[in-house]
């Protein structure tokens, strides 16, 4: 069973949280003209996640599907989704798409966009911004929507457990907790930090999102700018 919560208008969360784990997994649906997902989540959640889009849209009729790197919760049921939408097409970076999702994920090529490219869908304007190895992956991407003012973070900001969909409190006490307890288990060096790490991370931040709507755990509805700018100086202390 997953959790539907609206983070913006037509902007929708929808989560999954596994015990096992002590992991949340969110996608997110953009309800436009041209309906976006952003996340496919791994084959294993693709009846709860079809399930919950069912209740915002008709699924068939999806149009884009976004990720920031080839992962399996990032874009692992891709290729079932495309077969439940005909004319759903993913859209990634250059790197993903020629080196692993056309080959091993995708049911017809993807859509490579190029770094600063606007995709507008209706009233929603997704840019995407090329962040190689931010969170972690050669071939990562973000996509900020620019009338909302969300940024689709991915990993960045990763907290672990049940915690609330929302929040204005801070959530980078929660990500050090999360990089400092992972860097003790067979998850140690989740996330690299390189020498672009820094530089990345101050280019999302002049972005001065409103939303930070990461892959795993709450959305931040705040001052998103002073938020990443928190968030680079813990990867750099607890990483670097
Ligand atoms: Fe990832
Ligand atoms: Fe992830």
């Amino acid at each position: 069973m997953s959790q539907i919560t609206e983070i913006a208008p037509d902007v929708f969360k929808i989560t999954t949280f596994i015990d096992e784990i002590n992991l949340q997994f969110n996608q997110f649906l953009i309800r436009d003209e041209e309906p976006l997902l952003y996340h496919t989540g791994m084959r294993g959640l693709f009846p709860t996640v079809t399930e919950a889009v069912a209740k915002l849209i008709d699924p068939s009729k999806l149009r884009w599907i976004g990720f920031s790197h080839f992962e399996a919760d990032e874009c692992g049921s891709l290729r079932e989704w495309q077969r439940l939408a005909p004319d759903a097409m993913a859209i990634c970076s250059f790197v993903s798409k020629v080196v692993s999702v056309d080959d091993v994920v995708a049911e017809r090529p993807a859509r490579a966009l190029e770094d600063g490219e606007v995709l507008v869908t209706g009233n929603f304007r997704f840019r995407f911004l090329q962040t190689p190895h931010v969170p972690h992956a050669w071939d990562a991407g973000h996509l900020f929507e620019e009338n909302s003012g969300t940024l689709l973070c991915s990993d960045i900001f990763h907290q672990n457990g049940a915690v609330e969909a929302v929040t204005s409190s801070d959530i980078v006490g929660r990500f050090k907790e999360t990089l400092i307890e992972y860097q003790k288990g067979p998850f140690a060096n989740y996330l690299p930090y390189t020498t672009k790490t820094e530089k990345i991370l101050s280019r999302l931040a002049d972005l001065k999102p409103k939303i930070i709507a990461p892959m795993h755990g709450s959305t931040f509805i705040g001052d998103g700018q002073s938020a990443i700018l928190d968030l680079a100086q813990v990867m750099k202390d607890v990483l670097a």
